[in-house]
């Protein structure tokens, strides 16, 4: 690996009791160039801009995907990744369909460990902080035919977070528009398909509601995700989560929940969500709870859902009561070692031993 350490470093002027999570940025970043065929080396440099011109084919036409994970700080100074090879599993799957060279675990993790190591100040300790770590792969060719870019960047910049959303949310069921489509690239965390989510979102916005419950681009009949966000459906004492599939995530925290809701013994069917049954359980009161989950918010609650001009709400349970809550407290303890990790799900990132 290539080092080169700030000779500027902006830490002593972080306050991690003021800031926003996404616009606060750590000292430095990775980044490895992909030209000839073949990945060059790791190199760990001072954050800030690298120069592309606009004819770059990342940006004209969205050969570019990125991953979202987070490092940990315990009580005792100790950090911890929450399962980093699921997120190089995926970085790689979203790589294939966008026709991106694919990277090596080496690569994926020695820059993700020795960038946490070297900025590890910045990690904020307490209740819901943590250091957001975004790695991503662009096309970098300057090249304007429409056809696989010869040259990559894998690069990995990271932002200090506090819960990213606080409050309740009322999403919409969108009966027009959808994330993803059949054959798409819905299961790829790739750059467009948050572009195209963002028109839709701006008018859910206007009409008062803060996200978009996507559903199927055929029928609009079955839920598929929320924002961001994979979702869960609660009617009496069982879950309900749409099936994964070549237009939804196979997000790290849904898998965590449904782990962690099988340890509990609670019942959980994994499968179609038919709108219609949602908005039949908010009728007839057996409909608890609605949740989102995802790695930069954990888990949203949802109060009220909108569909076809009518707003319903949702129950307000108390902490004891909710699953959502239930479930996101047991993964928090796991994740910032609160709890055991009976599932193997921490990696320590250790000190010193990468080499910065
Ligand atoms: C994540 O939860 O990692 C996401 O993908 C949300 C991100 C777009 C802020």
């Amino acid at each position: 690996m290539i080092i080169q350490k700030s000779s500027n470093p902006r830490i002593s002027t972080f306050d991690p009791s003021n800031f926003s999570f996404g616009n606060t940025f750590i000292d430095h970043m990775i980044i490895c160039e992909y030209e000839n065929g073949k990945w060059g080396d790791l190199q760990l440099i001072p954050y800030g801009p690298i120069g592309f011109t606009p004819a770059m084919m990342g940006v004209n036409y969205g050969q570019a995907c990125f991953e979202g994970m987070k490092a940990y700080k315990d009580n005792d100074g100790q950090v911890f990744l929450f399962r980093p090879e699921k997120n190089f599993e995926r970085i790689n799957k979203s790589a294939k369909r966008l026709a991106i060279p694919e990277i090596s675990e080496e690569i994926f993790m020695n820059g993700l460990k020795a960038l946490v190591d070297i900025d590890r100040e910045w990690i904020p300790q307490g209740e819901g902080m943590s250091l957001y770590l975004r790695p991503l792969l662009f096309a970098t060719e300057e090249a304007l035919k429409a056809r696989i870019s010869e040259k990559y960047m894998f690069a990995i910049v990271a932002t200090p977070a506090k819960s990213y959303y606080t409050a309740p949310v009322s999403v919409k069921i969108s009966d027009h528009y959808s994330r993803a489509a059949s054959g798409g690239v819905g299961a790829a965390k790739a750059a467009g398909n948050y572009a195209a989510s963002f028109y839709p979102t701006q008018l859910a916005i206007e009409e008062g509601y803060d996200q978009i419950i996507w559903t199927d681009d055929c029928s609009h009949e079955y839920f598929e995700e929320s924002g961001t966000m994979n979702v869960f459906v609660r009617i009496n004492d069982t879950i309900y989560t749409p099936k994964t599939s070549d237009k939804i995530l196979d997000g790290v925290t849904r898998d965590s929940f449904l782990q962690l809701a099988e340890r509990r013994g609670i019942d959980v069917v994994i499968g179609d969500v038919k709108v219609t049954d949602v908005i039949e359980a908010q009728r007839n009161g057996t409909l608890k709870e609605v949740w989102g989950v995802g790695t930069a918010v954990v888990t949203s609650i949802f109060e009220a859902l909108g569909y076809q001009g009518e707003h319903l709400t949702l129950p307000k349970l108390s902490p004891e009561e909710s699953f959502a809550e239930q479930l996101k407290n047991d993964l928090v303890n796991i994740q910032t070692n609160k709890a055991e990790d009976t599932f193997g799900w921490r990696v320590l990132v250790e000190e010193n031993v990468y080499g910065v």
